[in-house]
């Protein structure tokens, strides 16, 4: 490991205490600090766990450029985790706290890496692609799911999903659009100040200790419901479950982020879609089958027949890029997270009160 001493924001959240977690068990003498303002329900169930690994954990809100003033760190790599990750953000309420969070608060970020020369790991999102272009992506609707169909007029996507060749003219949502914008700023700040930088445009990602809501997180919610016999929805797209998602276990994004670290001076400046691919994408229906397998449970499902603002009906990734580049593919299937998950609720019974 190249790399001594890290600073992960959003690191009391899903992917970035998993991934802080994931080092200090890996690497013996890493200093990492985890930095979070606790904004999301749920991310201070983690702390004992970053403390439990020796992960320094500090309260700073990226947002306010007071709180980065982490130099004394001297960090050599900061990872970007940090967000108001949820695409419904801003709808109804306003878009402050998702602008001055998921691009203030990265260009706050990248301050702190350019004073001190640290590279950048960069969360990013499949959702920079634009929500009307997603939903014209010619699809067959079979007996439990939507799928891609092979013959396709937009120049981006196959039946291997959608490729970093997509289009990106449109809209995106709020979400997607600061994740946009915050790519662009880590260009101008590699290009301007030769910051060493990996963007990863990731789909869902699931795994236990994902807090999962309504809002994201769709994996642990969807399980969570089950075990704990709490009623779910079908919202849109003909309210029978058909949409789809692939779903990136939080382990092969751990082993993605490793390769990168390894290889930046080779894949520096990249951009890399990534995420559970065809072979671990599911349809909601066909999640809800899978829960009820896993944990015995069946539980009422009520149908809303319109569609969510910024929705889409599918969206797989198209992994070539990193596969090629990487020699990365995602490895574990849905059901094999959904049961990783239940397994982790059954575990830590005092979670469950965020679900009930
Ligand atoms: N989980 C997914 O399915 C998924 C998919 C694609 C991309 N991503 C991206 O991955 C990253 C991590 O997502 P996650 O799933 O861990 O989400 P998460 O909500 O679990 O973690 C984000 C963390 O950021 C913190 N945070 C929010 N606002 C903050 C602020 N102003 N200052 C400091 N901390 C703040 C939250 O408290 C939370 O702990 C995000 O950038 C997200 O956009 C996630």
């Amino acid at each position: 490991m190249h790399y001594r001493r890290i600073v992960i924001f959003g690191g009391a959240g899903f992917v970035g205490s998993s991934y802080a977690i994931w080092l200090a068990s890996r690497h013996q003498g890493l200093s990492i600090t985890a930095a979070d303002n606790l904004k999301r329900r749920g991310s201070e169930l983690n702390l004992p766990r970053l403390r439990a690994h020796g992960i320094d954990f500090v309260h700073a809100d990226i947002r306010n450029p007071e709180d980065l003033r982490l130099d004394e760190r001297r960090p050599d790599l900061i990872i970007d985790c940090s967000a108001e990750p949820s695409v419904l953000a801003g709808y109804g309420s306003g878009s402050e706290y998702v602008v001055r969070t998921n691009l203030g608060g990265t260009g706050n970020c990248l301050e702190l890496a350019r004073r001190c020369g640290s590279a950048f790991l960069f969360l990013s999102t499949s959702r920079v692609y634009p929500v009307a272009l997603l939903n014209r992506i010619a699809v067959t609707e079979t007996a439990t799911r939507f799928e891609i169909d092979a013959a396709q007029e937009i120049p981006g996507v196959s039946r291997e999903g959608v490729s970093e060749a997509f289009p990106l003219d449109g809209a995106r949502s709020l979400y997607g659009a600061t994740k946009l914008a915050s790519e662009l700023l880590l260009f101008e700040y590699a290009d301007m100040y030769g910051l060493p930088m990996v963007i990863n445009r990731c789909g869902v990602i699931a795994g236990p200790w994902q807090m999962g809501k309504v809002d994201q997180g769709v994996g642990a919610l969807w399980v969570a419901a089950h075990r704990f016999g709490k009623p779910l929805s079908y919202i849109g797209w003909g309210g029978e479950g058909k949409q789809v998602r692939d779903v990136l276990f939080i382990d092969d994004l751990c082993e993605l982020l490793d390769l990168e670290l390894a290889r930046m001076d080779e894949v520096a400046g990249s951009i890399f879609n990534a995420g559970g691919g065809p072979q671990a994408s599911a349809s909601l229906l066909e999640m809800t089958r899978l829960c009820e397998m896993i944990t015995g449970v069946k539980i009422t499902m009520a149908q809303s027949l319109e569609n969510r603002p910024g929705d889409v009906r599918i969206y797989i990734t198209d992994n070539s890029r990193v596969d090629a580049v990487l020699g990365w593919q995602p490895r574990t299937p849905v059901e094999k997270t959904l049961t990783a998950i239940d397994t982790w609720l059954r575990e830590h019974p005092s979670i469950a009160s965020l679900w009930t």
